[in-house]
């Protein structure tokens, strides 16, 4: 199994456009030691041509662009990317799916019941998308059972639903459902190994823990260091918690928790804000990182398993 990180910025990429924190200000003068980062996705493939591309980001353009496996390889109109999968329906994962309107076939679409219906009404995405190339949309289970997607002939996907809250136009904002949010493992028959893909965690309950310490890798939630790292900076009134993001920093935090996985599991942190102090490859917060066995994700990042 083939994973490349597509993008590795929360919301809002790195520089944020209208940004202007000690991060982003900090890359756009070149004083910062730091790479710029395209929003949250990865791209999955068992043969390298036909890939499953795991959240559609507004940068999905660029991410083709910087991608050529992604790119078409024969005929007139035609794309490396066989389905797309969401893990939720916030902006950040699903908008990239209007860019893609030029599919010459219905896209080949998997998402949560829960999911569907908010692109269906707060952000009504796929009603858009039927005046162009329609999706052909599959339901992900939320029961625990195992599915497959034809693109990753091999791979068995099992989605685990996780806290969190659906985007601000949900009209169950404050009340989420199971669906709304949801974890993916990705378990490949051949190598018998596995991936757990969770961009937003807000916290880590026993299921959640058991399927981190099952996996070869897990590439997890790492969008802010601290819970009021927003509120310090100024540019927000929200805690990470507000936004269901478990923070890496403190007590029970994620690098307390991806410390106590079995030695040889690689774990990597995805979906970072631009905000988060891990980004500065100098500093002291990405030194205690990497003295603890956790890599960041950045954009074009290739793993195999
Ligand atoms: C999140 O991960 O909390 C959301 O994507 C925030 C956003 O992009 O608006
Ligand atoms: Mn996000
Ligand atoms: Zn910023």
């Amino acid at each position: 199994m083939l994973i490349r990180v597509l993008g590795s910025a929360a919301g809002g990429g790195f520089p944020q456009w209208n940004c202007n924190c000690g991060n982003c200000s900090g890359l756009r003068a070149g004083t910062l030691k730091a790479h710029r980062r395209s929003q949250s996705s990865i791209a999955v493939s068992v043969d390298g041509r036909q890939w499953v591309v795991c959240n559609a980001s507004p940068d999905i353009h660029q991410q083709i662009a910087a991608n050529p496996a992604l790119q078409p390889h024969q005929g007139l109109r035609d794309s490396g990317i066989g389905a797309i999968i969401l893990v939720d329906g916030q902006i950040d994962h699903c908008t990239g799916l209007l860019l893609l309107r030029e599919h010459r076939a219905p896209l080949e679409l998997w998402t949560t019941e829960t999911v569907r219906e908010d692109l269906s009404t707060g952000l009504p995405i796929l009603n858009v998308l039927k005046h162009f190339c329609g999706v052909h949309w599959h339901r992900i289970p939320v029961d625990g059972m195992e599915f497959q997607i034809p693109a990753l002939p091999g791979v068995a996907l099992i989605a685990l639903p996780v806290e969190g809250k659906p985007g601000p136009y949900s009209a169950y904002r404050e009340n989420p459902r199971v669906g709304d949010n949801i974890g993916l493992i990705f378990r490949d028959a051949g190598s018998g190994r596995q991936l757990f893909y969770c961009p937003g965690l807000a916290g880590i309950p026993p299921a959640v823990e058991r399927v981190l310490g099952a996996s070869d890798c897990v590439l997890v939630d790492g969008t802010f260091w601290s819970d009021d790292e927003m509120i310090r900076i100024g540019v927000s009134h929200k805690r990470a918690s507000d936004l269901g993001h478990l923070p890496q920093s403190g007590a029970g935090g994620m690098a307390e928790q991806l410390a106590r996985l079995p030695q040889a599991t690689r774990r990597i942190l995805i979906h970072i804000n631009n905000t988060n102090p891990i980004l500065d490859e100098a500093g002291p917060e990405r030194a205690q990182l990497v003295a603890a066995g956790i890599e960041v994700a950045h954009d074009g990042m290739e793993i195999e398993l």
